[in-house]
C-alpha cells in the first residue's frame, strides 16, 4: 500500500502577512528563490507521491500557474541559450508528476479543506503537506513518514516537542511510546490551553491518513474557532483505528508567523551554495 497522493490545504487568506498577500497567496511568498508551496511539493514528491492534490479559493490562481508550463518563458530561456535556468523552470513539474485543483468554496477549516479532497483520493492512504511548516531534514520529513507507514500501515502524524506556552497554536497528542520515534496515540486535542493540554507533543503539518478519516471529519461538529478541524476527525478515528504520533528527525520553521518565515530565509539563505558564504560574511557585518 504505497501513499501515492498529497493534498495541499491552500485556500487560506493569509491574513498574518498583509499587505505582502493581498493580491498573492501566502503560499507564494519565497523562501530564498522558492515559493513555500514548492518546497512542499517537492517533499512529497521525494516521499514517492506524484499526485498532488491542491485545494484552493479565489486569488489562488499564481499556484496554478507556477506549476504549469511557462511556454513564453521556456522560449526565451532557450533561445539565449540558458540551459540552467530552463533546467530549474522545467524541474518545477517533473514529467510524471500531475497535479490537481478542487476548490473549497468556503473557508470552514482544515478538516473541510481535506474533505474537499476526498473524491480525488478515494479508498486509499494519502498524505497532507500543510505549505506554512517548511521542514528541513535528511531525509525528507515526509519520506520518513511513508517509510514508517510501509512498516506499520496505520495513520502517522509528525509530532515535535513544543513549548508549554504554545500549546494553543497545535494539535497536540498523548499516548503510549512505542520506541524512541513513535508514540501510539490515545488522545489528540486542538489548540488547548496550556494547563488542558495532555502533553507537549505538538502535530506539525504533515500527515498521512487512511482513508477513514475522510467519514469521521464529514461527521464531527464545528471544534475550535467554529472550524471543521482536522485534529477532531483524526480524535474520532482514534477509537476504531490506530494512529501514531511520530517524532521526525529534521527542522520545522513555522512560516505562518513573520518571525519563522524570516528564520528560514536567513538559514536557508546561509546553506546556499552560491549565495551562502557572502550572505553570511553580510551578517557578521551587522553584529558590529
Ligand atoms: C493546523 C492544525 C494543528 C497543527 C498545525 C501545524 O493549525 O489544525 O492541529 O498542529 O496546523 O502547523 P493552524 O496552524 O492551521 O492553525
Amino acid at each position: 500500500m504505497q501513499v501515492k497522493k498529497a493534498i495541499f490545504p491552500v485556500a487560506g487568506l493569509g491574513t498574518r502577512f498583509l499587505p505582502a498577500t493581498k493580491a498573492q497567496p501566502k503560499e507564494m511568498l519565497p523562501v530564498v528563490d522558492k515559493p513555500l508551496i514548492q518546497y512542499a511539493v517537492e517533499e512529497a514528491y521525494a516521499a514517492g507521491v506524484r499526485e498532488m492534490i491542491f485545494v484552493t479559493g479565489r486569488h489562488k490562481r499564481p499556484i496554478e500557474d507556477h506549476f504549469d508550463m511557462t511556454f513564453e518563458l521556456e522560449v526565451a530561456l532557450e533561445q539565449a541559450g540558458k540551459r540552467e535556468l530552463l533546467d530549474v523552470v522545467r524541474s518545477v513539474k517533473p514529467d510524471d508528476m500531475e497535479c490537481i485543483y478542487v476548490r473549497q468554496a468556503q473557508a470552514l477549516g482544515l478538516g473541510h479543506a481535506v474533505l474537499c479532497g476526498q473524491r480525488l483520493v478515494g479508498n486509499e492512504p494519502f498524505a497532507v503537506l500543510l505549505a506554512d511548516d517548511l521542514m528541513v531534514g535528511e531525509p525528507p520529513v515526509m519520506a520518513q513518514m511513508v517509510q514508517q507507514f510501509s512498516e506499520w500501515r496505520t495513520s502517522i502524524l509528525a509530532v515535535q516537542e513544543v513549548p508549554a506556552e504554545h500549546t494553543r497554536r497545535y494539535g497536540i497528542v498523548a499516548g503510549t511510546p512505542v520506541n524512541d520515534r513513535l508514540v501510539d496515540v490515545s488522545r489528540i486535542v486542538e489548540k488547548p490551553a496550556p494547563e488542558q493540554a495532555p502533553s507537549r507533543l505538538g502535530v506539525a503539518g504533515r500527515y498521512i491518513l487512511t482513508p477513514g478519516v475522510f467519514h469521521e471529519i464529514a461527521t464531527q461538529p464545528r471544534g475550535v474557532g467554529g472550524e471543521i478541524q482536522l485534529t477532531d476527525g483524526i480524535a474520532a478515528l482514534l477509537r476504531r483505528e490506530k494512529v501514531f504520533a511520530y517524532r521526525y528527525a529534521g527542522k520545522r520553521y513555522d512560516c505562518g508567523s513573520k518571525e519563522g518565515f524570516l528564520e528560514a530565509n536567513v538559514e536557508l539563505a546561509l546553506q546556499h551554495p552560491t549565495i551562502g558564504p557572502g550572505f553570511r560574511q553580510f551578517l557578521g557585518t551587522l553584529s558590529s
